[in-house]
């Protein structure tokens, strides 16, 4: 989704928020600009497009000066286009934001009424046009600002400089901003960490109703009544580097590659095989003898990883879990008792559809555990605990390590929650957590021997259309495989539990269809080998993901990639690892833009 930055300090701002810009691509966008501020006049420019056209606009002009504002823009209110890009101006007001305004017809009709005069389609011009009208009566810059965001409903992370004034003013509700302490007093407003981690690692994570005043080395917090309130520093344990791409082609790909690194930077410090005991310290859990049903909410990947703690729960645990898509979740008036655990998984920890569902759980007075990857995100500051995936930045808009990160997270809980509810001993515990601590290796000897899946996608990437087949706890698996093809390839791509095969999509098997089966050596093995009889039966052609090399079909199929073995509950960690690359592999020979794919966000902010 949108993404924001802004910059006051000593160096010049343009190259900064450019740069910044580049970092925040990775969020989904069709346009950016950017606003300079120099001695009291305000530079603009915008372009449908790439930063790179941006950066290469504004190349020429060579204006620069210490303070700025940058944005690049997922169209929500009007099409993709220059004039409804961001910053958006009125009289001397300069304004970028992320989020929706809900009021903005109404606030659009009274201003017209006023003789405002607007340019673009978009929400966001009636905040510049808002701010404006309001100068002369709160008297200040910071007061219109003030007044403007009490009128606003909706959602917002604004940045807002004026011509003639040398503030910059950010401000938020329900869409994530942060601030940067720079050196030599510099501050620098983004939406999020990753976009200014090569300038500072100290951040002020702003809270809704925050309204951060940042004047030549200054900076003051206040609420929308206009009081001072103190907000913490914090750090990530995230470097620049981190954040870039490390001389693979694409994010997606070094992504892939570093699930090994990933998931043992989850279990570090968590987990003592010896003594058969997770810890998770920055835990906070209600009383769990009285837990009765447990709850997993999340969106896309996340929601993937949900259906996988599911089955690890239910068979470790047998407590009932009930899973649910957030934005489902949040309209269905769901049956929750008051002693229900809600478990909300998100990788950004920003997406509006969970947290829609995080404080709609919390209102009915339930206890919420957040699994999250972005440190000090709206989810894990909200929620009642929280659990983090030390997965580091996520920059493919196509979760990958966040997932096999997500699912380490679950089953270390369930160890945990298992230990403390007396389901499990210590030497389960032991057995189990020794299972997991294998898995970081596994994984790498799947990546060293991958070679082959690239030539499978070169086979493969002609089709239009693919079916996914797996049972059991590798239905998610084969979910996840689907949902990775077709966001970044935009190939048809569905998936299905094996056995609902014969009740419906086995209409569509011929020998156009390839069906890609997941099928360990589990106890639905035998079930699914009978799958994939009645698909060779119609010509259909398969290719098969196992952790059996000497597959009773491994002769008579057409692909076959093989992956070490586990126990149950961590085979999806595995097999899901080829499917990943088989996408990437598809996606990357098609000349998609792997990093970037068309219409997606990385963070769905907006609903
Ligand atoms: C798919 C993907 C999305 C996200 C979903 C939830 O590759 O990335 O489906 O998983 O938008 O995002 P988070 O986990 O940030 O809440």
């Amino acid at each position: 989704m949108c993404g924001i930055v802004g910059y006051r300090g000593r160096e010049g701002a343009r190259e900064i928020l450019i740069d910044a810009l580049r970092r925040l691509e990775y969020r989904g966008y069709d346009s950016a600009g950017i606003a300079i501020w120099n001695k009291g006049t305000v530079r603009l420019a915008r372009r449908q497009g790439k930063v790179s056209d941006l950066a290469e606009a504004i190349e020429a002009d060579g204006f620069d000066g210490p303070m700025g504002l940058a944005h690049t823009r997922w169209a929500t209110h009007g099409v993709p286009s220059e004039r409804n890009a961001h910053p958006h101006t009125a009289a001397d007001i300069t304004v970028v934001h992320n989020g929706i305004i809900e009021n903005y017809l109404e606030l659009k009709e009274t201003l017209k009424g006023q003789g405002h005069t607007f340019t673009s389609d978009t929400d966001t011009e009636v905040i510049p046009h808002l701010i404006a009208s309001l100068l002369s009566k709160a008297g200040s810059f910071e007061g219109a600002v003030r007044s403007a965001l009490r009128m606003l409903k909706g959602s917002y992370a604004v940045g807002v400089i004026r011509e003639g004034e040398d503030i910059l003013i950010a401000a938020k509700k329900e869409s994530p901003l942060l601030v940067g302490l720079g050196e030599d007093g510099e501050h620098i407003i983004a939406s999020d960490a990753p976009a200014i981690i090569n300038r500072t690692n100290r951040f002020i994570f702003l809270e809704d109703g925050d309204i951060a005043v940042i004047r030549k080395g200054d900076l003051k917090i206040t609420n929308l009544d206009g009081d001072e309130v103190t907000r913490e520093v914090r750090s990530v344990q995230w470097s620049g580097a981190m954040a870039e791409k490390g001389g693979y082609r694409h994010f997606m790909l070094k992504e892939i590659f570093e699930q090994p690194r990933a998931i043992s930077d989850t279990l570090i410090g968590r987990i003592e095989e010896e003594e058969g005991e997770v810890f998770f310290e920055e835990l906070d859990l209600p009383d769990i003898a009285k837990v009765r049903k447990i709850w997993m909410v999340a969106c896309g990947t996340s929601y993937h990883a949900c259906l996988i703690g599911k089955h690890i729960f239910e068979a470790n645990l047998r407590i009932p879990v009930e899973t649910d898509i957030a934005s489902e979740f949040r309209y269905r008036d769901p049956i929750l008792d008051r002693n229900d655990l809600v478990i909300l998984v998100s990788q950004s920890g920003e997406t509006a559809d969970t947290i829609a569902a995080m404080k709609e759980v919390k209102k009915r007075g339930l206890h919420t555990l957040a699994i999250c990857n972005v440190l000090g995100s709206t989810l894990s500051r909200e929620c009642d605990g929280v659990i983090y995936t030390h997965a580091g930045p996520e920059i493919g808009v196509a979760s990958t390590k966040a997932f096999t990160t997500q699912v380490s997270v679950f089953f270390m809980l369930m160890i945990y929650l298992g230990k403390r509810l007396n389901v499990l001993d210590s030497d389960d515990a032991r057995r189990l957590i020794g299972e997991l601590r294998k898995i970081p290796h596994k994984i790498q000897t799947i990546l060293d021997a991958s070679s082959s899946i690239e030539d499978t996608a070169r086979e493969n990437m002609h089709y239009r259309h693919f079916l996914y087949l797996g049972r059991g706890i590798n239905f998610p698996t084969v979910l996840e495989g689907a949902l990775k093809l077709k966001e970044i390839s935009y190939i048809h791509a569905e998936a299905y539990a094996a056995g609902e095969m014969k009740h419906g999509p086995i209409a569509l098997i011929d020998e156009n269809m390839p069906i890609v089966f997941v099928s360990p050596r589990d106890q639905t093995y035998k079930k699914t080998c009978s799958n994939m009889e009645e698909v060779l039966a119609r010509n259909g052609k398969v290719l098969l993901f196992t952790d059996d090399a000497r597959h009773d079909m491994a002769k008579r199929i057409d692909a076959l990639f093989v992956v070490p073995e586990s126990i149950y509950e961590l085979q999806p960690i595995l097999s899901v690892v080829p499917l990943q690359l088989m996408a990437y592999h598809m996606a990357n020979l098609l000349g998609t833009d792997v990093d970037q794919p068309r219409n997606l966000a990385k963070s769905v902010t907006v609903e």
